[in-house]
């Protein structure tokens, strides 16, 4: 499609000459985020400034009936940000501010396009806390975030996006603008519409204010990585840390090649990793008493110690701490230069974790696939890299979409499903009917349409190509 030279004087007249973009590299720019090699250019992108200006452009796109994609830092692993209809690629970037850090009621009030860790950093020198830390948190906005219910490796612990988002001014698709909810921690005022929004993946409406909840900060924690010669007992080990009465703040999995990609990749560490360790995990527990710590890491060891476990590092300085950490959120990065590949992010309940991971590799071999998952095992979220490696194109275009279903079919079965915390977006969409019934997807399509009569917004997401 293309917009006519009216409706682009239409959108100029709204946030400006100089925040309207039709160059095709700007637009080929704004056409994809880290999902694959995936791009779908709009066909024009705005920068507005302000919740008003983000009404004016959803009232034109509304008249025209025109396709409107918010687009964040680009960092999404679902293709939530791309313009699949083409249409207006509505940038969030000039909405960049932390307005208020409320040290009193420990809230912070941001603007969507603030880096993750800009507000973590922020918060922190308050002596306060944001403890979601997806492993883009360098990049990664938190009005994304919002957007996808992002989690991270804090999240076994301390909860995902969701759990700190008090309260949202949204402009909703119609171009009204609303406050979802109430600054307070409880809330059992109507129906949940902040919760709605979180996770709704722009498709609702358009955050352009958050109250987040912080938590005070704590100095001190452990960190341990532990080679496992077998994967299935690694994945094992993971309820049994739970079952033993430690909630760690970190429970991260990976298997040996995730490491050993990342190594060649990412300067500056050294982990022995051997060729007969199968997998690792990454092991942290924090708190404000060291004494406390070190009887917890003592617990997890007399855990790991039942199973056929290598030597346990633990990391004793800060930077051998960052090291490990850097080597752990770089495995995406090392996985993505590696080889062409797909990510599927399964998650089941937590003690399922080991029949997930050999029902895995069990599709693999039938369908011809390799592949190398790591992910957030103390929540049970394996992130499913499938990787091409040497198959053949035919094979990859026609074996792994099948091999892909089945891994989401055992994954529901298991009781888990499709998305933990990358989101549904453009990738998995057609996978829907394997964790809803018709009559749920049908509910959540009426929501949809309660919110943005005209489809305009985010259009192409979520929901499967046929119902
Ligand atoms: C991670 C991202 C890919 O866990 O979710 O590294
Ligand atoms: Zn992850």
């Amino acid at each position: 499609m293309s917009l006519s030279p009216e409706i682009l004087q239409k959108l100029s007249n709204i946030v400006g000459d100089s925040f309207i973009f039709t160059d095709k590299e700007i637009l080929n720019h704004y056409g994809h985020d880290e999902t694959e090699d995936y791009v779908f250019p709009p066909n024009v992108v705005v920068k507005p400034a302000n919740a008003q200006e983000i009404s004016a452009i959803l009232k034109v796109a509304n008249e025209y009936k025109i396709p409107t994609t918010p687009i964040g830092a680009r960092t999404g692993l679902s293709g939530g940000a791309l313009s699949v209809y083409e249409g207006i690629g509505l940038s969030m970037e000039r909405l960049n501010k932390i307005l208020e850090i409320d040290e009193q009621n420990l809230q912070v009030t941001v603007e969507p396009a603030v880096i993750n860790q800009v507000l973590r950093e922020a918060v922190a020198e308050k002596g306060l806390f944001y403890p979601v830390d997806p492993s883009s948190m360098g990049s990664c906005w938190i009005g994304g975030n919002i957007a996808e219910n992002a989690g991270g490796a804090r999240a076994v612990k301390y909860g995902v996006t969701k759990d700190y988002v008090l309260n949202l001014e949204v402009v909703l698709p119609n171009g009204e603008i609303i406050w979802t909810g109430a600054n307070t921690l409880k809330n059992s005022t109507g129906y949940n519409l902040t919760q709605l929004m979180v996770g709704s993946e722009g498709t609702l409406g358009v955050i352009t204010k958050a109250v987040l909840k912080l938590l005070p900060k704590n100095n001190h924690n452990v960190l341990m990585l532990v080679p496992f010669y077998d994967a299935a007992q690694a994945c094992e080990a993971v309820s049994a840390i739970f079952r033993a009465g430690i909630v760690p703040s970190a429970l991260e999995f990976m298997e040996r090649e995730a490491i050993d990609w990342t190594l060649r990749l990412v300067e500056g560490i050294s982990v022995n990793v051997k060729p007969e360790h199968q997998a690792h995990l990454l092991i942290e527990v924090d708190g404000n008493y060291p004494e406390i710590l070190m009887l917890e890491a003592e617990k997890i060891m007399t855990v790991v110690e039942q199973f056929d476990i290598d030597e346990v590092l633990f990391a004793d300085t800060e930077d051998q701490k960052a090291a490990l950490w850097k080597m752990r959120r770089s495995v995406a990065e090392a996985v993505k230069s590696n080889s062409i590949y797909k990510e599927e992010d399964t998650v089941v309940p937590r003690y399922m974790l080991p029949e997930l991971l050999s029902g895995i590799k069990k599709i693999g071999e039938k369908y011809g696939f390799k592949s190398v998952c790591y992910g957030h095992a103390g929540d049970g979220n394996l992130h499913v890299n499938i990787i091409k490696g040497d198959m053949t194109d035919d094979n990859w275009e026609t074996q792994v979409p099948l091999g892909i279903r089945q891994i989401f079919e055992l994954t529901v079965s298991l009781k888990g499903t499709l998305s933990g915390e990358h989101g549904i977006g453009y990738v998995q969409k057609n996978f829907m009917d394997i964790a809803f019934s018709k009559a749920h997807l049908e509910l959540m399509e009426s929501i949809k349409r309660v919110f943005d009569h005209n489809n305009i917004l985010n259009p192409g997401k979520i929901f499967p190509d046929e119902l």
